[in-house]
């Protein structure tokens, strides 16, 4: 069976937005990236947003607007690297969904995002040391990444090879065979 529609999880930097975009484009579906979704929706950037009403009030957030965007068919979504942290929101996905967790290991992550901008637009790592903070969510959320259906290697891969990849398995219908029995 085809999937109708992919849901990308990963930690920050795992290159969930970029994988999601190019996915989209290789299949002719839409892309929805749920954190661009939150900025436009409420006018802030994520960083305002989580120095305003903190990250409880985000995570209730994403939980909220998923569902309006997980029932369209020929979709891929980028979901933040959070996510995952939501109780119930992999039980909340329809049937035919194809979850894709990207891994990527801690030095990947400090190399991608955890400098410069890329630490500025995430507040999670404005930490005083964020290589112990990228070492303490990773180890906490990696059982929840683990609940995807497929997961996929990303350090030393480019978005295209990774998008590829996923496309493939796709395509060669080489995908789980129990989409549909999700929340069941
Ligand atoms: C978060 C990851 C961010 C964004 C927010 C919280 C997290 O998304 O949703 O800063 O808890 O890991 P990216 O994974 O796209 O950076």
């Amino acid at each position: 069976m085809i999937p109708e529609r992919v849901v990308l999880v990963g930690f920050m930097g795992s290159g969930k937005s970029r994988v999601g975009r190019e996915l989209a484009s290789r299949l002719g579906w839409r892309h929805v990236d749920l954190d661009r979704e939150i900025e436009s929706r409420e006018g802030v950037t994520i960083a305002e947003y989580f120095a305003r009403h903190g990250e409880q009030a985000f995570r209730a957030l994403e939980t909220r607007i998923t569902p309006e965007f997980t029932g369209d068919p020929r979709l891929v979504v980028s979901t933040g690297g959070g996510w995952v942290t939501n109780p119930g929101v992999f039980e909340s996905l329809p049937p035919a969904t194809l979850s894709v967790y990207l891994r990527v290991s801690r030095d990947e992550v400090l190399r991608r995002v955890a400098r410069g901008s890329g630490r500025a637009t995430r507040p999670l790592l404005s930490t005083p040391d964020p290589a112990a903070t990228v070492d303490d969510l990773l180890k906490a959320r990696e059982p929840l990444y683990r609940r995807a259906d497929m997961s996929i290697d990303t350090d030393r891969r480019s978005p295209w090879e990774v998008a590829e990849e996923i496309y493939r398995a796709m395509m060669s219908e080489n995908v789980p065979t129990d989409l549909n029995e999700r929340g069941a």
